[in-house]
């Protein structure tokens, strides 16, 4: 039996991070700026890192790190990068028996330029994620699962969403979800329906605001929404201020310890899965704010979404954070 089935995309990342990066002010971009090199001059890199990447593998491979028997479900391309990410996964100690390839579409590639100590952007290829189909799903093989874990389904992969949910509810396997762009803009009010029936919501501020309709500034209100609509914990990481949650009854608050960081790529799925991986341990919402938070700092100090998570009794090297909580 699976402690945790974690369902979500796996990319082959390629961190490229140069000094010559420059950070400009452009209205051309939605962001305001722009990470820029000069037309027609050669570029040098510093740092040139492979990796793999993609919220399903990045949360399995902490569940693993963790302690827990974990299963990925994910559908790769036939090709080099799939290989990378199915022997990475396997050598952690994720079981990879449910893993499809694909010889039609590639593996998604990402590629992060990432300038030190200012920003990055990413150029997503977005490939075999994309096209995961109910008839890829193993239900049967995992519906003595503990937990289901699902990050963000796009493209094809969308539709399998609800069915998954719908699927693990009627099992009664607990539901974690940190869902994606499609579940937030066009599967919104799908995802909205879903939510009574979801253990632990992970969402930023932004995705917050989408779900609830409430300026993520107004807290007191926000939390008050995520009450009526999902049944179980609401989690909301708020980047460098830290993470506040509700499970219906009180508020914990925390921010972040004073590390600094190299690149913080994959953050959201340690700090999500880190969260997770705790409450499936049996601890309590104080605990998971310190794991969840643990995980999230030591992987941002390296360039690779998976690089520096945390084994099951190393806090890394940063204080456990303070968490305040307050009654409703
Ligand atoms: N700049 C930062 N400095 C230190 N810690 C950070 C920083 N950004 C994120 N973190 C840590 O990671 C957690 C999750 O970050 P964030 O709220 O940015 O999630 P996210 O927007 O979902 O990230 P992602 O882009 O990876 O999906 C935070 O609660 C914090 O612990
Ligand atoms: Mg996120």
């Amino acid at each position: 039996m699976f402690d945790v089935v974690t369902f979500g995309s796996a990319t082959r990342d390629i961190f490229v991070q140069s000094k010559e990066f420059k950070l400009i002010d452009s209205p051309e971009f939605l962001t305001g700026k722009a990470l820029a090199v000069a037309a027609g001059g050669k570029i040098y890199v510093e740092e040139l890192v492979f990796a793999t990447g993609g919220g399903g593998t990045n949360c399995a491979v902490t569940f693993a790190r963790q302690g827990l028997k974990v299963a990925y479900v994910g559908l790769i391309g036939n090709d080099s990068g799939g290989l990378e990410v199915f022997r990475e996964l396997n050598d952690i100690g994720v079981n990879c028996n449910f893993i499809k390839t694909t010889a039609k579409i590639q593996t998604p590639y990402s590629i992060v330029l990432s300038a030190p100590n200012k920003d990055r952007s990413i150029l997503v290829y977005e490939g075999a994620s994309h096209f995961l189909s109910l008839a890829d799903i193993p239900f049967e093989a995992i519906k003595h699962a503990r937990w289901f874990y699902l990050s963000g389904l796009a493209g094809e992969s969308a539709k399998t969403f609800e069915p998954i949910i719908n699927f693990a509810a009627t099992n009664k396997i607990k539901i974690a979800i940190n869902p994606g762009h499609d579940q937030l803009t066009k599967d919104l009010d799908i995802l909205r329906g879903l939510l009574n029936k979801i253990d632990v919501l992970l969402v930023n501020q932004e995705e917050a605001s989408l779900i609830t309709d409430v300026d993520f500034k107004n807290e007191g209100e926000l939390f008050k929404r995520f009450d009526e609509l999902v049944s179980g914990i609401a989690v909301m990481s708020k980047g460098k201020e830290g993470v506040a949650v509700s499970d219906g009854r009180k508020i914990y608050r925390a921010g972040i310890p004073e590390s600094g960081y190299v690149d913080r790529t994959g953050s959201g799925d340690a700090f999500g899965s880190g969260f997770v991986a705790m409450i499936i341990h049996g601890g309590q919402i104080p605990e998971a704010i310190q794991l969840g938070t643990a995980n999230a700092t030591a992987t941002i100090q390296h360039l690779g979404a998976k690089k520096g998570l945390l084994k099951k009794e190393d806090w890394g090297e940063w204080e456990k954070v303070q968490v305040e909580i307050e009654k409703l």
